[in-house]
């Protein structure tokens, strides 16, 4: 038995410490916003946050991280209102999608560390793959995600369209919505 923290729920997982954690998420707990890519540790899919540091979840076996906190897209926010998540709608950075919950909880770990990264600084942190290509919109992205957590920008939610969190919830139990949630 492993227990550990994931999206603020406390989880016991009855599976082999040896489990990779990408796997105990997405088979055990149902949270599919980490993405398998490569498995080896190279791209960066399944980026998540561990006790405020971006890992790649791949290489990290259930039984060496008893006690963390661990934060999956999923957890960033209920209602996509995460700085980085509106910096992403707002920029468009998103083709197919699939390099995105990695590179979003890269991003976010980087804003907790540095309010105002460079572009240099993006580049040097978020070294996540995208297929489609889109580094340079994910460093803007990034600094603007930062503009508006230090309360400089004002970023207009954007959801898309008939998702809300109440649904996103009814498909990913480990995620409850607020009370008073309604539809988009
Ligand atoms: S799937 Fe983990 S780094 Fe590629
Ligand atoms: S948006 Fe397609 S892999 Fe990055």
């Amino acid at each position: 038995m492993t227990r550990f923290t994931v999206n603020n729920q406390a989880v016991e997982y009855r599976l082999d410490p040896e489990t990779p954690l990408l796997w105990a998420l997405r088979d055990a707990s149902n949270l599919t916003g980490t993405k398998y890519g490569c498995g080896v540790g190279q791209c960066g899919a399944c980026t998540v946050d561990i006790d405020g540091r971006a890992v790649r979840s791949c290489q990290v076996p259930i039984g060496s991280i008893e006690g963390s906190f661990v934060t999956t897209v999923e957890g960033l926010s209920r209602d996509r209102s995460h700085p980085v998540q509106l910096a992403w709608m707002a920029e468009n950075v998103g083709q197919c999608g699939f390099c995105t919950p990695g590179m979003v909880m890269a991003a976010a770990a980087l804003l907790k560390r540095v309010r105002d990264p460079s572009e240099e600084e993006i580049r040097a942190s978020i070294t996540n793959l995208c297929r489609c290509g889109v580094y340079p919109r994910i460093v803007e992205a990034v600094q603007r995600a930062g503009r508006i957590a230090r309360g400089d920008e004002r970023v207009a939610p954007v959801a898309r369209p008939g998702t809300s969190p109440a649904e996103a919830s009814r498909t990913v139990p480990a995620l409850t919505p607020a009370r008073d949630d309604k539809a988009f």
